[in-house]
């Protein structure tokens, strides 16, 4: 595969076409053209051409793409032949929220460890885990191979918990605190932030409500 750049609005549509191939493998079927795949997306046949053609076209034109060899490339684009290794660091209600979210190991993501700086939390079995002391963090991350950090903590504390997190080892933190990292740029953070989407659905009811009143 070629070398290139690809935009970050290529990559964010990536997981989408990964999901709704997903649920085409496992429905069995196993051809499907752009267009098939543009009518149960949403998206046009000529913007999923275009986004494939970034990794080579991955099909045969006229011929449709393999749905099992499509999804097995982009789960390789987007790492997910490989296993990886988490941590929560926050064990409050979203940081037990995502322990709880089984569907994240389906996917290869393996949530080994919980920590929080609580002392009352200590102990306390969440799923399979239980929660830890910080102080137990650095020996843990390095005997298990950990490679992700789930932060769900106050954004006051995030900043210097994502330091101590990247003095440790860690390549890649899923930034729940409303607060921008200061991280080197080899240390890949995805922040979240719910209310963005939140604030994308209220624009769109506005904007539906304007464009035809009384609806
Ligand atoms: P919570 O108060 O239930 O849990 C926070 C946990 O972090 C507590 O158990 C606390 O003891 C622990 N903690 C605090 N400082 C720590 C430190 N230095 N090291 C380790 N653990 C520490 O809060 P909740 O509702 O779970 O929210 C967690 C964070 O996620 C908050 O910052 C909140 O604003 C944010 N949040 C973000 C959302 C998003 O869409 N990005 C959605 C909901 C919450």
């Amino acid at each position: 595969m070629e070398n290139k750049e690809i935009s970050q609005a290529v990559i964010s549509r990536l997981p989408r076409y990964f999901r709704y191939l997903g649920e085409l493998k496992d429905e069995g079927i196993e051809r499907i053209s752009s267009q098939e795949l543009s009518d149960i997306m949403k998206v046009t046949a000529s913007q999923i051409r275009q986004d494939f053609n970034n990794f080579g076209g991955f099909g045969q034109q006229g011929y449709g793409y393999k749905v099992e060899y499509l999804y097995e490339e982009i789960g390789k684009i987007l790492g997910l032949d490989k296993t990886h290794n988490l941590i929560i660091i926050g064990a409050g209600n979203l940081g037990q929220a995502l322990a709880n979210y089984m569907n994240f190991e389906r996917r290869g993501f393996l949530f080994k460890g919980m920590f929080d700086n609580n002392p009352a939390l200590y102990g306390k079995k969440i799923r399979d885990m239980q929660v830890r002391p910080m102080e137990e963090m650095e020996q843990f991350v390095k005997e298990n191979n950990i490679d992700i950090a789930v932060l769900t903590i106050p954004k006051t504390e995030a900043r210097a918990v994502a330091e101590k997190l990247v003095r440790n080892g860690i390549r890649g933190i899923w930034n729940f605190a409303h607060v921008d990292l200061n991280v080197p740029k080899e240390i890949q953070v995805e922040n979240v932030h719910l209310s963005d989407s939140l604030m994308k659905l209220t624009y769109n009811i506005n904007r539906f409500e304007q464009e035809s009143p009384g609806c």
